[in-house]
């Protein structure tokens, strides 16, 4: 599978099978994973493999409640559609993976954090991204979860509190790669044309030609 294969194919998975995800194949991953680029070359991300059944419940009861606060925020009918989306597969899925943020690590001596300090937790977004994409291309479904709380979820784990908990992941063998985003075929969401978001030479000016700015 090309890069750009993977891209257009990679889809948030939240059904699983039972099948375990195999060892060799979530070292691959995972390795792909810290081939990502970072800031000043810090790598300042660590990988939590959770297989315990007891710690994807205690995670999923988290889930459960967040999400029932969450629903709060919708009315009607994009409550009854909210309502309807399946948004995790903690429980079905063969692996959790924690991934978290060291801000304060001293790989990298600092380079090109200064100014942006924001840039470890950036690093390890695109360190979740070659996970995301290379579990593409072995044919592994990956989802993120996001609603849980996290200095909960942190404290379940035993993650240190200085520690960002920056993805709660879901790794398996997916049902099927859709291809289109679920929300799109769910009717919450459909993708914004790329058109609408590039702008040339200076903010808000769709023109391509750099003397009409
Ligand atoms: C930072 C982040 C957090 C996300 N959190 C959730 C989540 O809590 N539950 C969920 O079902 N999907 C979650 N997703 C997946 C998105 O809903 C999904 O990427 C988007 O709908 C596009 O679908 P696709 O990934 O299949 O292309 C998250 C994605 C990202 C990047």
């Amino acid at each position: 599978m090309d890069v750009y294969e993977a891209i257009y194919s990679r889809r948030d998975v939240r059904h699983f099978r039972t099948d375990p995800v195999p060892d060799d194949v979530l070292q691959r991953i995972l390795n792909a994973a810290h081939h990502a680029g970072s800031v000043g070359f810090m790598q300042p991300w660590n990988f939590l493999v959770i297989r315990s059944a007891a710690t994807k419940q205690r995670i999923f009861d988290l889930y459960k409640e967040a999400n029932r606060q969450a629903a709060e925020d919708y009315q009607g009918e994009q409550r009854a559609l909210y309502d309807s989306l399946k948004l995790s597969g903690i429980l079905e899925a063969n692996i959790n993976l924690a991934v978290t943020c060291d801000s304060q690590r001293e790989t990298g001596g600092g380079l090109g954090r200064k100014s942006m300090p924001e840039t470890a937790v950036y690093s390890t977004c695109c360190a979740i991204e070659n996970l995301w994409l290379a579990a593409r291309a072995e044919g592994i479904g990956v989802g993120w979860v996001s609603i849980v709380d996290p200095d909960t979820a942190k404290q379940i784990l035993g993650i240190p509190k200085s520690l960002t908990l920056v993805a709660y992941l879901c790794i398996g063998v997916p049902i099927s790669f859709d291809k289109k985003p679920m929300l799109e075929r769910a009717g919450w969401q459909a993708r914004v044309p790329l058109e609408e978001l590039v702008y040339y030479e200076a903010w808000g000016h769709r023109s391509t030609s750099p003397e009409k700015v």
